[in-house]
Protein backbone atom coordinates (compact mmCIF):
# COMPACT_ATOMS: atom_id res chain seq x y z
CA UNK A 1 0.00 0.00 0.00
CA UNK A 2 1.40 3.28 -0.81
CA UNK A 3 0.62 6.22 1.18
CA UNK A 4 0.85 9.94 0.20
CA UNK A 5 1.80 12.02 3.52
CA UNK A 6 1.47 15.95 2.97
CA UNK A 7 2.63 18.16 5.65
CA UNK A 8 2.25 21.84 6.10
CA UNK A 9 0.72 23.18 9.41
CA UNK A 10 3.62 25.61 10.40
CA UNK A 11 6.87 27.03 8.00
CA UNK A 12 8.35 23.70 6.34
CA UNK A 13 6.24 22.35 3.09
CA UNK A 14 6.95 18.72 2.76
CA UNK A 15 5.58 15.73 1.31
CA UNK A 16 6.34 11.76 1.67
CA UNK A 17 5.56 8.83 0.09
CA UNK A 18 5.79 5.51 2.29
CA UNK A 19 5.11 1.54 1.56
CA UNK A 20 3.31 -0.49 3.64
CA UNK A 21 3.51 1.76 6.56
CA UNK A 22 7.53 1.23 6.25
CA UNK A 23 10.03 1.93 4.13
CA UNK A 24 10.26 5.44 3.53
CA UNK A 25 10.31 5.88 -0.61
CA UNK A 26 10.43 9.37 -0.35
CA UNK A 27 10.55 12.43 2.60
CA UNK A 28 11.16 15.66 1.62
CA UNK A 29 11.51 19.20 3.37
CA UNK A 30 11.43 22.80 2.18
CA UNK A 31 12.15 24.78 5.05
CA UNK A 32 10.87 28.41 5.41
CA UNK A 33 13.51 29.14 7.95
CA UNK A 34 15.60 32.32 5.90
CA UNK A 35 12.11 33.83 5.51
CA UNK A 36 10.81 33.75 9.20
CA UNK A 37 14.40 34.39 10.52
CA UNK A 38 14.62 38.26 10.24
CA UNK A 39 11.37 38.66 12.37
CA UNK A 40 12.55 36.01 15.27
CA UNK A 41 9.52 34.15 14.38
CA UNK A 42 7.35 32.39 12.10
CA UNK A 43 4.52 35.22 10.37
CA UNK A 44 1.83 33.42 9.39
CA UNK A 45 1.03 35.42 6.64
CA UNK A 46 4.63 34.97 4.68
CA UNK A 47 4.10 30.98 5.82
CA UNK A 48 0.76 30.33 4.05
CA UNK A 49 2.38 32.51 0.78
CA UNK A 50 5.25 30.31 0.70
CA UNK A 51 3.40 26.99 1.53
CA UNK A 52 1.88 28.10 -1.87
CA UNK A 53 4.59 28.52 -4.03
CA UNK A 54 6.56 25.53 -2.73
CA UNK A 55 3.86 22.89 -2.25
CA UNK A 56 3.61 21.78 -5.63
CA UNK A 57 7.29 21.35 -6.64
CA UNK A 58 8.05 19.79 -2.88
CA UNK A 59 5.02 16.96 -3.95
CA UNK A 60 6.50 16.47 -7.90
CA UNK A 61 9.94 15.68 -5.94
CA UNK A 62 8.78 13.47 -3.59
CA UNK A 63 6.70 11.33 -6.54
CA UNK A 64 9.66 11.35 -8.65
CA UNK A 65 12.28 10.25 -5.80
CA UNK A 66 9.83 7.69 -4.90
CA UNK A 67 9.61 6.81 -8.58
CA UNK A 68 5.91 6.72 -8.97
CA UNK A 69 2.81 8.68 -10.22
CA UNK A 70 -0.50 9.96 -8.88
CA UNK A 71 -1.93 7.17 -10.18
CA UNK A 72 -0.22 4.56 -7.90
CA UNK A 73 -0.70 5.96 -4.45
CA UNK A 74 -3.52 3.94 -2.93
CA UNK A 75 -4.26 6.59 -0.14
CA UNK A 76 -3.39 10.07 1.22
CA UNK A 77 -3.00 11.37 4.70
CA UNK A 78 -2.47 15.29 5.62
CA UNK A 79 -2.45 17.49 8.37
CA UNK A 80 -5.39 18.86 9.53
CA UNK A 81 -4.18 21.02 12.65
CA UNK A 82 -3.24 22.13 15.07
CA UNK A 83 -1.68 24.75 13.67
CA UNK A 84 -1.86 28.05 11.90
CA UNK A 85 -5.21 28.15 10.24
CA UNK A 86 -3.83 29.40 6.28
CA UNK A 87 -0.80 27.27 6.57
CA UNK A 88 -2.67 23.71 7.11
CA UNK A 89 -5.50 25.30 4.73
CA UNK A 90 -3.08 24.64 1.75
CA UNK A 91 -1.93 21.02 2.29
CA UNK A 92 -5.51 20.31 2.90
CA UNK A 93 -6.73 21.84 -0.30
CA UNK A 94 -3.86 20.18 -2.43
CA UNK A 95 -5.04 16.47 -1.01
CA UNK A 96 -8.70 17.40 -1.70
CA UNK A 97 -8.21 18.27 -4.82
CA UNK A 98 -5.94 15.16 -5.44
CA UNK A 99 -8.18 12.58 -3.71
CA UNK A 100 -11.47 14.09 -6.33
CA UNK A 101 -9.37 13.75 -9.27
CA UNK A 102 -7.73 10.55 -8.60
CA UNK A 103 -10.55 9.04 -6.64
CA UNK A 104 -8.51 8.20 -3.42
CA UNK A 105 -9.20 8.03 -0.25
CA UNK A 106 -8.05 10.37 2.13
CA UNK A 107 -7.45 10.98 6.16
CA UNK A 108 -6.81 14.25 8.36
CA UNK A 109 -3.96 13.08 10.53
CA UNK A 110 -3.10 15.18 13.78
CA UNK A 111 0.19 16.58 14.06
CA UNK A 112 0.85 15.81 17.52
CA UNK A 113 -0.24 12.35 16.79
CA UNK A 114 2.00 12.21 14.00
CA UNK A 115 5.24 13.22 16.32
CA UNK A 116 3.92 10.64 18.65
CA UNK A 117 4.43 7.56 16.17
CA UNK A 118 7.47 8.53 14.26
CA UNK A 119 9.79 7.06 16.32
CA UNK A 120 7.86 3.57 14.62
CA UNK A 121 9.39 5.15 10.97
CA UNK A 122 12.68 3.38 12.37
CA UNK A 123 12.34 1.83 15.42
CA UNK A 124 9.71 -1.47 16.12
CA UNK A 125 8.93 -0.10 20.04
CA UNK A 126 5.92 -1.66 21.63
CA UNK A 127 3.20 0.03 23.75
CA UNK A 128 2.68 1.15 25.75
CA UNK A 129 5.50 3.69 26.18
CA UNK A 130 5.88 7.09 27.77
CA UNK A 131 6.56 9.63 24.98
CA UNK A 132 7.65 13.29 25.32
CA UNK A 133 6.75 15.55 23.09
CA UNK A 134 8.31 18.87 22.96
CA UNK A 135 8.42 21.08 19.78
CA UNK A 136 8.02 24.54 19.23
CA UNK A 137 3.99 24.85 20.11
CA UNK A 138 3.39 22.23 22.20
CA UNK A 139 5.28 20.33 25.72
CA UNK A 140 3.29 17.20 26.35
CA UNK A 141 3.91 14.18 27.99
CA UNK A 142 1.34 10.96 26.76
CA UNK A 143 1.19 7.53 27.85
CA UNK A 144 0.87 5.95 24.54
CA UNK A 145 -0.88 2.43 25.15
CA UNK A 146 -1.85 1.83 21.25
CA UNK A 147 -2.59 3.79 18.10
CA UNK A 148 -5.27 6.08 19.50
CA UNK A 149 -5.18 5.68 22.83
CA UNK A 150 -3.13 8.77 24.33
CA UNK A 151 -3.46 9.05 28.20
CA UNK A 152 -2.65 12.76 28.56
CA UNK A 153 -0.39 12.76 31.65
CA UNK A 154 1.09 16.34 31.33
CA UNK A 155 1.52 19.83 29.52
CA UNK A 156 3.45 22.83 29.79
CA UNK A 157 1.84 25.57 32.10
CA UNK A 158 3.03 28.48 30.06
CA UNK A 159 5.52 28.30 27.05
CA UNK A 160 6.69 25.05 25.16
CA UNK A 161 10.08 24.41 25.41
CA UNK A 162 11.12 25.18 21.53
CA UNK A 163 9.68 28.62 22.10
CA UNK A 164 12.13 28.58 25.34
CA UNK A 165 14.66 27.76 22.93
CA UNK A 166 13.99 30.19 20.39
CA UNK A 167 13.23 33.54 22.53
CA UNK A 168 16.81 32.97 24.14
CA UNK A 169 18.66 31.94 21.21
CA UNK A 170 16.96 35.56 20.05
CA UNK A 171 18.11 37.48 22.78
CA UNK A 172 21.59 35.98 22.37
CA UNK A 173 21.77 37.14 19.08
CA UNK A 174 21.87 33.30 17.66
CA UNK A 175 18.99 33.93 14.84
CA UNK A 176 15.11 31.83 14.74
CA UNK A 177 14.52 29.35 14.96
CA UNK A 178 16.97 28.72 17.93
CA UNK A 179 17.53 25.47 19.09
CA UNK A 180 19.58 23.86 16.98
CA UNK A 181 21.66 26.69 17.28
CA UNK A 182 21.70 26.71 21.61
CA UNK A 183 22.61 22.93 21.22
CA UNK A 184 25.72 23.63 18.84
CA UNK A 185 26.74 26.74 21.25
CA UNK A 186 26.45 24.69 24.19
CA UNK A 187 28.48 22.12 23.27
CA UNK A 188 31.45 24.54 24.04
CA UNK A 189 30.41 26.20 27.22
CA UNK A 190 30.42 25.14 31.06
CA UNK A 191 26.45 23.71 31.50
CA UNK A 192 27.52 24.64 35.36
CA UNK A 193 28.37 27.98 34.96
CA UNK A 194 25.45 30.43 36.03
CA UNK A 195 22.37 28.38 37.66
CA UNK A 196 19.59 29.24 36.11
CA UNK A 197 16.20 28.05 38.36
CA UNK A 198 14.40 24.85 37.85
CA UNK A 199 10.68 25.34 38.06
CA UNK A 200 9.38 22.96 40.23
CA UNK A 201 5.73 22.23 39.65
CA UNK A 202 3.67 20.49 42.76
CA UNK A 203 4.16 17.05 43.77
CA UNK A 204 2.20 14.10 41.88
CA UNK A 205 2.04 16.39 38.91
CA UNK A 206 3.84 16.02 35.47
CA UNK A 207 3.60 19.76 34.39
CA UNK A 208 6.19 21.89 32.69
CA UNK A 209 6.85 25.56 33.05
CA UNK A 210 9.67 27.22 30.88
CA UNK A 211 8.66 31.14 31.08
CA UNK A 212 10.74 31.36 34.43
CA UNK A 213 13.77 30.09 32.49
CA UNK A 214 13.02 32.43 29.88
CA UNK A 215 12.84 35.17 32.08
CA UNK A 216 15.87 34.46 34.48
CA UNK A 217 18.02 34.50 31.33
CA UNK A 218 16.53 38.20 30.47
CA UNK A 219 17.78 39.59 33.86
CA UNK A 220 20.85 38.04 33.71
CA UNK A 221 22.07 39.56 30.46
CA UNK A 222 20.19 42.66 31.55
CA UNK A 223 22.07 42.86 34.72
CA UNK A 224 25.24 42.82 32.89
CA UNK A 225 27.43 44.85 30.28
CA UNK A 226 26.91 43.17 26.71
CA UNK A 227 30.28 42.64 26.18
CA UNK A 228 31.04 40.84 29.30
CA UNK A 229 28.06 38.66 28.32
CA UNK A 230 28.96 38.39 24.61
CA UNK A 231 32.23 36.70 25.93
CA UNK A 232 29.92 34.55 28.08
CA UNK A 233 27.61 33.06 25.31
CA UNK A 234 28.22 29.67 25.57
CA UNK A 235 28.64 28.62 29.01
CA UNK A 236 24.83 30.79 29.18
CA UNK A 237 23.55 28.56 26.61
CA UNK A 238 24.81 25.42 28.34
CA UNK A 239 23.55 26.60 31.54
CA UNK A 240 19.77 27.22 29.81
CA UNK A 241 19.90 24.05 27.78
CA UNK A 242 21.37 22.19 31.41
CA UNK A 243 18.02 24.00 33.22
CA UNK A 244 15.07 22.87 30.32
CA UNK A 245 16.81 19.28 29.89
CA UNK A 246 16.61 19.36 33.83
CA UNK A 247 13.18 20.49 33.90
CA UNK A 248 12.22 17.95 30.56
CA UNK A 249 13.67 14.30 31.80
CA UNK A 250 12.60 14.45 35.59
CA UNK A 251 8.87 14.67 35.00
CA UNK A 252 9.41 12.09 32.34
CA UNK A 253 11.33 9.79 34.30
CA UNK A 254 8.98 10.03 37.41
CA UNK A 255 5.72 9.22 34.83
CA UNK A 256 7.35 6.57 33.85
CA UNK A 257 8.08 4.82 37.07
CA UNK A 258 4.69 5.86 38.48
CA UNK A 259 2.58 4.12 35.65
CA UNK A 260 5.12 1.14 35.28
CA UNK A 261 6.26 1.29 31.43
CA UNK A 262 9.41 0.72 30.26
CA UNK A 263 9.51 2.44 27.80
CA UNK A 264 10.23 6.00 26.93
CA UNK A 265 9.95 7.62 23.63
CA UNK A 266 11.14 11.19 22.62
CA UNK A 267 9.32 13.26 19.87
CA UNK A 268 9.26 17.06 18.16
CA UNK A 269 11.70 19.38 17.05
CA UNK A 270 13.49 19.95 20.95
CA UNK A 271 13.82 15.76 21.30
CA UNK A 272 16.47 16.79 18.08
CA UNK A 273 18.43 18.31 21.32
CA UNK A 274 21.56 16.34 22.27
CA UNK A 275 21.85 17.32 25.56
CA UNK A 276 18.01 16.17 26.49
CA UNK A 277 19.09 12.38 24.22
CA UNK A 278 21.97 12.28 26.39
CA UNK A 279 20.53 13.32 30.19
CA UNK A 280 17.58 10.91 29.21
CA UNK A 281 18.94 8.16 28.15
CA UNK A 282 21.45 8.36 31.40
CA UNK A 283 18.39 8.81 33.81
CA UNK A 284 16.82 5.89 31.94
CA UNK A 285 19.43 3.53 32.03
CA UNK A 286 20.00 4.45 36.39
CA UNK A 287 15.79 3.11 36.62
CA UNK A 288 16.32 0.49 33.67
CA UNK A 289 13.89 2.36 31.20
CA UNK A 290 14.39 2.18 27.60
CA UNK A 291 14.69 5.46 25.45
CA UNK A 292 13.57 5.86 21.87
CA UNK A 293 14.78 8.93 20.11
CA UNK A 294 14.12 9.72 15.90
CA UNK A 295 16.55 10.55 14.01
CA UNK A 296 16.43 14.59 14.05
CA UNK A 297 15.09 14.57 10.52
CA UNK A 298 11.93 12.68 11.92
CA UNK A 299 12.05 14.90 15.56
CA UNK A 300 11.25 18.15 13.02
CA UNK A 301 8.33 18.45 11.11
CA UNK A 302 8.53 16.02 8.53
CA UNK A 303 5.54 14.24 6.15
CA UNK A 304 7.07 10.75 6.68
CA UNK A 305 5.37 10.50 10.45
CA UNK A 306 2.33 12.27 8.16
CA UNK A 307 2.25 9.41 6.06
CA UNK A 308 2.75 7.03 8.70
CA UNK A 309 -0.29 8.07 10.97
CA UNK A 310 -2.41 8.59 7.83
CA UNK A 311 -1.26 4.92 7.05
CA UNK A 312 -2.63 3.41 10.58
CA UNK A 313 -5.75 5.06 10.31
CA UNK A 314 -6.54 4.21 6.53
CA UNK A 315 -5.19 0.32 7.01
CA UNK A 316 -8.29 0.49 9.81
CA UNK A 317 -11.12 1.63 7.50
CA UNK A 318 -10.63 5.44 8.61
CA UNK A 319 -11.88 7.91 5.70
CA UNK A 320 -12.50 11.28 5.89
CA UNK A 321 -15.04 13.65 3.69
CA UNK A 322 -14.39 16.81 1.52
CA UNK A 323 -15.90 19.19 4.03
CA UNK A 324 -13.17 18.42 6.18
CA UNK A 325 -12.08 21.07 7.55
CA UNK A 326 -8.22 22.68 8.87
CA UNK A 327 -8.40 23.18 13.17
CA UNK A 328 -6.22 25.06 14.32
CA UNK A 329 -6.47 24.02 17.85
CA UNK A 330 -6.87 20.92 17.50
CA UNK A 331 -5.89 18.77 20.66
CA UNK A 332 -5.30 14.48 21.10
O1 LIG B 1 8.42 19.87 15.81
P1 LIG B 1 8.95 21.12 15.22
O2 LIG B 1 9.79 21.03 13.96
O3 LIG B 1 7.80 22.13 14.88
C1 LIG B 1 6.69 22.29 15.71
O4 LIG B 1 5.73 21.50 15.55
O5 LIG B 1 6.79 23.20 16.56
O6 LIG B 1 9.79 21.87 16.37
C2 LIG B 1 10.47 23.07 16.14
C3 LIG B 1 11.14 23.47 17.46
C4 LIG B 1 11.78 24.87 17.40
O7 LIG B 1 11.42 25.57 18.57
C5 LIG B 1 13.28 24.58 17.36
O8 LIG B 1 14.07 25.62 17.95
C6 LIG B 1 13.35 23.31 18.18
O9 LIG B 1 12.21 22.56 17.78
N1 LIG B 1 14.58 22.53 17.91
C7 LIG B 1 15.51 22.26 18.85
C8 LIG B 1 16.55 21.55 18.19
N2 LIG B 1 16.19 21.39 16.88
C9 LIG B 1 14.97 22.00 16.73
N3 LIG B 1 15.55 22.59 20.16
C10 LIG B 1 16.64 22.20 20.85
N4 LIG B 1 17.68 21.53 20.29
C11 LIG B 1 17.67 21.18 18.99
N5 LIG B 1 18.70 20.50 18.46
ZN1 LIG C 1 5.68 19.68 14.83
Amino acid sequence: MLVLGVETSCDDTAAAVLRDGSTILANVVSSQDQIHSPYGGVVPELASRQHIKNILPILDQALQTAGVGLQDINGIAVTYGPGLVGSLLVGLSLVKGIAFRWGLPFVGVNHLEAHLLAIHLEHDVSFPYVALLASGGHTLLYLVKDVGSYDHLGGTRDDAAGEAYDKVAKMIGLGYPGGRAIDDLAKTGDCRAVRFPRAHIKKGSYDFSFSGIKTAVWHYLRSRDERQWRNQIADIAASFQEAVVDMLVRPTIKATIAHDVKRIVLAGGVAANSRLREKLKERADEEGLEVFSPAPKFCTDNAAMIALTGYQWLKRGRRDEFCLNADADLTL
